[in-house]
């Protein structure tokens, strides 16, 4: 019976099957760091271009950067070019990444009209040559990341996921979703089950968890291998946390104080500035902050000063009007 423990992808053992999701503009290295103190058994990359590693992308270097704390680790690529990706992949052999995957679901127009992210669904054969072709050159073990299929009309999860499987795929995470559907309405669980009990490799659920009722509940409707928790874990790196004391305890662990959140806020801050420099880190801070805000009695009001934020004193000063006011205990 699949459930929560341990996670064998290839040679890489996970200590649990609670994974963070790749997230573009999201999972970069601080907040990776901070999911897998939290408890995650594996954290994802944001998706990184092959041909911008080929072209030595400036930015792409920033993506690329790996953390000691924060293993195991999967280097997410996009692309639709076999050879093109062969090279992305020799020319970042050095970098410490623990598992590499393959976008095979991102949705946004200008990556799917390159005929790349969940175009590549569109062409399963293609999805084989990619996936032999990476297996080939790379001494990791190889994943792919899929959805449901293309559009309602083109279901082919399960296809897909043979096809990788047939290239040397390691695992597959299977989101419970369309293209068509972008991240609106409900995951379709059920097309997950359909690929658990299609290919023998490890199969990775997500769409909709967000605690460990919801986890367990993936567990059971599917037979999954491992569940992948995405937007749940915007501003709440301490919900593997929750969801880990939900499986190992019975129970789910308290909320974290606000403190605990303020302290979180600050870290996260400060791993930006060092990887990102204060312009560029404090701009992506303000997201982060409103998600961590969300829900806090007075957050509404303070959401023109997150969005004003420019240094390291005006963050800490309005974190602190939110998550510290002199009345609530900490
Ligand atoms: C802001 C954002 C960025 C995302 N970026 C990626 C990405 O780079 N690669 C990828 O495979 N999926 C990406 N996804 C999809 C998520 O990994 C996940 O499949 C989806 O959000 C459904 O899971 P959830 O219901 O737990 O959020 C992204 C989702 C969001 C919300």
């Amino acid at each position: 019976m699949a459930g929560y423990g341990k996670l064998q992808i290839g040679s890489v053992t996970l200590d649990n099957n609670i994974i963070l999701g790749p997230m573009a503009g999201v999972s970069d290295l601080p907040f990776r760091v901070l999911c897998s103190e939290m408890g995650a058994g594996l954290v994802c990359m944001e998706m990184v271009s092959a041909k911008a590693i080929i072209y030595k992308n400036r930015n792409t270097n920033m993506l690329l950067e790996i953390h000691p704390d924060e293993h195991p680790v999967s280097l997410q690529l996009f692309g639709s070019e076999p050879e093109i990706m062969q090279q992305a992949v020799e020319m970042i052999k050095d970098r410490p990444y623990d598992i590499l995957d393959v976008n095979m679901g991102c949705p946004v127009p200008k990556v799917v009209s390159n005929g790349e992210g969940s175009a590549l669904m569109k062409d399963p054969a293609l999805i084989e040559r990619i996936v032999s072709a990476l297996v080939q050159v790379s001494d990791r073990p190889v994943t792919v990341k899929i959805r449901k299929g293309f559009t309602d009309n083109s279901i082919n999860a399960v296809e897909c996921a043979l096809a990788a499987e047939a290239g040397g795929a390691a695992a597959v995470a299977v989101h419970g979703r369309t293209r068509e559907q972008f991240y609106s309405g409900k995951a379709d669980w059920e097309i997950i089950r359909q690929v658990k009990e299609a290919v023998k490799i490890p199969v990775i659920g997500n769409g909709d968890v967000v605690d460990g009722p919801s986890a367990k509940a993936m567990f059971e409707q599917t037979g999954c291998d491992g569940v992948m928790v995405a937007r749940a874990a915007q501003g709440n790196p301490f919900i593997f946390r929750e969801i880990k004391s939900f499986f190992e305890e019975g129970k789910t662990c308290e909320r974290p104080s606000r403190k605990e959140v303020y302290d979180t806020v600050i870290r996260h801050a400060d791993m930006q500035l060092k990887y990102k420099g204060e312009y560029i880190g404090i701009r992506e801070m303000r997201k982060h902050v409103s998600w961590y805000t969300f829900g806090m009695p007075g957050s509404a009001k303070f959401r023109n000063e997150i969005n004003q934020m420019t240094d390291m004193d005006t963050l800490k000063e309005a974190c602190g009007k939110i998550m510290l006011p002199p009345t609530v205990d900490t």
